[in-house]
């Protein structure tokens, strides 16, 4: 047992607990990008400010993500007395004066902004919080200390066992550090879980020196921020993993590649490292062991296909972030041609629960023989309740409809579920016929497409198909990097043939060219090129009749194409029309030689604006004439 960590770890622990009896009100803000979205900063500062009342004898902290993100700012209050604690939502900065003289100055609760008692016991107005619907099948071990350690204080991380992991890891051999990762069945959470333990047996193996470790924490994936929660929420997990790996693997340096896009992530990464570099967790002789391993926090500069192992790397090496063709793979020619283990941010944070308690606690949530195993995070977004919820459960133990339900607290109401993406851009949109797939991988894979690294969103019955696939198309469009004209030329076509159809400029053989590209995309050089036409192909063989309808009869059966639609006036005498009149930007509402109000469609720009200002003056119409109602297919193929 390395005494110096031991020691390093109980320290943190005394500490940690003579606070928890200091006689002092404890008030914890969630401080991440989602909360300070929602006014985290100032609640915080109204906080601070009232903490430096000495009569309030109070103390401020902050924390990472509970997962409520959209009730954010989240606030849990400790009482002077130690014996019960309790999480609050929406805490904006104007009702923090109420929060303290109800909690803090009169040592009570206020049950209408509580969401659950995190310690002590329920009372007749506020459940425990393990009550709570939202965490009702969750089980958090990744998310185990985010909402309740400070993410920047090494003491917190370490009185909570962090590091313990690392201290079982120093008593192993590498060899049986990739056992215990083995034998858990952790795989990449980077989306195909691919066996961990076994990508760091190649770079073990490997023969070539010195090794690296890349940590990819691009999370290029729109709709999804699970990475973000834990480099946000608990740095040192990920830090110690990388640790660990260092260990089985002999890897001397890590790179943490962190899109630009995160800047709290990169300050909280930057301070972690910093930390563990003063307490000779990282750096050089770590722990007196005569073991030297450093981290690198990288700053990726916002491109798609750095987040592809490949292109990253490249970005690391000095150029222009091109994915590069394999063989060779990265374990045999990674960074600067070395051997270098590329892993997902929950992949590493992993490693530490399962140095820690043991491959067998780890895998003891999914009975049964699925391959995913442990937990996994999601975040979910769209037309949905609880858009921005983050949450963990055990691999494969929900269905897609559970979690909308559950987690995502249902569509909006009003909204009818049209369908959800899982997976990104690369992967494509599923009808909602779909939803009661499992949360697994070969659910996704038989449908040619994949689960992803746990972003999803859920689209309602409003969108067309074709907007969606065609913001789709243009992401993967914009994002090639232009090496290979198969990609940069085959997305450009693409969504030049998908514009037209969604301007109704659709031709009958529109549907065979889509498929031809289809068809020639899937030989770009790298996988982002491979994986652009995946939406298309998804809408063909799951949308095909609202795809047809588009093109063959000119009808948009959700009316959001600007193509199929005009603007009209409705009312002459409506009293909103003279505000259509003075915010139209292109001056396309005019009178006639009648002097009635028309839009010349000449002039109109399609903004939508009119309507929003005097929705009763101004109607949409279906630019096209109509066709029997039977011949009209929405959504479903
Ligand atoms: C275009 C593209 C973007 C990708 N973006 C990410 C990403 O943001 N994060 C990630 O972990 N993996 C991403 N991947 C997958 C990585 O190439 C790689 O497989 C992964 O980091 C391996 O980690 P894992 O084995 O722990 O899952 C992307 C792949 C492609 C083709």
């Amino acid at each position: 047992m390395n005494a110096t960590l031991q020691g390093l770890i109980s320290n943190a622990e005394r500490a940690w607990s003579e606070r928890q009896h200091d006689g002092k009100t404890h008030v914890t803000v969630v401080v991440d990008t989602s909360s300070l979205a929602r006014g985290a900063r100032e609640t915080l500062a109204a906080l601070q400010s009232a903490a430096a009342n000495p009569a309030n004898d109070m103390v401020v902290h902050i924390t990472g993500s509970w997962g409520f993100c959209w009730m954010e700012p989240c606030v849990t209050v400790r009482s002077a007395a130690g014996t019960r604690s309790v999480l609050y939502h929406d805490i904006t900065a104007d009702l923090v004066p109420e929060l303290v003289e109800r909690c803090v100055t009169n040592g009570g609760d206020w049950p209408e902004m509580a969401l659950g008692i995190v310690e002590g016991t329920a009372t007749a107005d506020i459940p425990l919080l393990s009550d709570h619907p939202f965490m009702q099948g969750q089980v958090r071990r990744l998310m185990k200390n985010t909402g309740t350690t400070d993410p920047e204080s090494i003491d917190d991380y370490l009185a909570q066992g962090g590091y313990s992991g690392l201290l079982r890891a120093l008593e192993l051999t590498d060899e049986e550090i990739i056992k215990e990762m083995l034998d858990s069945g952790v795989g990449g959470r980077g989306g195909a879980n691919f066996p961990v333990g076994r990508k760091w047996d190649f770079l073990r193996t490997a023969t070539a020196a010195p090794k690296y470790l890349v940590c990819n924490a691009d999370e290029g994936d729109p709709g999804a921020w699970v990475n973000r929660t834990l480099l946000e929420g608990d740095p040192h997990l990920i830090i110690e993993g990388l640790a660990i790996a260092a260990r089985a693997s002999g890897a001397r340096e890590a790179y943490v590649y962190i899109r630009y896009e995160y800047p709290l992530a990169i300050t909280r990464m930057q301070n972690a490292v910093e930390q563990a570099k003063a307490k000779g967790i990282l750096g050089e002789n770590i722990l007196g062991l005569g073991w030297d391993f450093d981290v690198v926090i990288f700053k990726g500069a916002g491109s798609y296909v750095c987040g592809d192992e490949t292109g990253l790397i490249n970005s690391i090496d000095g150029f222009r972030g091109m994915p590069r063709i394999k063989p060779p793979f990265p374990a045999q020619a990674g960074l600067w041609n070395k051997p270098t283990n590329v892993n997902n941010v929950e992949s590493y944070a992993n490693a530490p629960l399962i140095l820690r308690e043991g491959a067998a606690w780890w895998c003891n949530v999914n009975p049964g023989e699925q391959p995913e195993k442990g937990t996994k995070m999601f975040c979910l977004s769209g037309q949905i309740v609880n858009a921005g919820c983050t949450f963990e459960i055990p691999f494969g133990s929900s269905t897609m409809r559970e979690a909308l339900e559950r987690y995502g607290g249902g569509m909006l109401p009003g909204k009818e579920l049209k369908g959800y993406q899982p997976g990104g851009p690369l992967s494509g949109v599923l009808p909602a016929s779909e939803i009661n797939n499992a949360m697994q991988l070969a659910p996704f894979r038989e449908r040619g497409m994949f689960l992803g690294g746990g972003g999803i969103v859920f689209f309602d019955n409003g969108e067309s198909i074709l907007d969606l696939v065609m913001w789709m198309t243009g992401f993967c469009e914009d994002e090639s990097c232009g090496r290979c004209t198969t990609c940069h030329g085959g997305n450009q076509r693409a969504v030049e043939v998908l514009r037209r159809i969604a301007m109704g400029g659709g031709r009958e053989n529109d549907i065979d060219k889509l498929e031809g590209i289809v068809k020639t995309l899937v030989w770009s050089n790298c996988q982002h090129g491979q994986l652009s036409p995946t939406a298309i192909k998804l809408m063909l063989k799951y949308f095909r009749g609202e795809l047809e309808s588009l093109i063959h009869h000119k009808v948009d059966p959700t009316r959001s194409l600007p193509g199929f639609i005009e603007y009209r006036v409705r009312s002459q005498s409506d009293p909103d029309l003279e505000s259509a009149v003075a915010i139209c930007p292109t001056v396309a509402i005019v009178q006639d030689g009648q002097q009635q109000w028309m839009v010349d469609q000449r002039l109109c720009i399609l903004c939508g604006a009119c309507k929003e200002v005097a929705p009763s003056a101004m109607e949409v119409v279906d630019r096209f004439a109509p066709v029997p109602v039977g011949a009209i297919a929405a959504g479903g193929g």
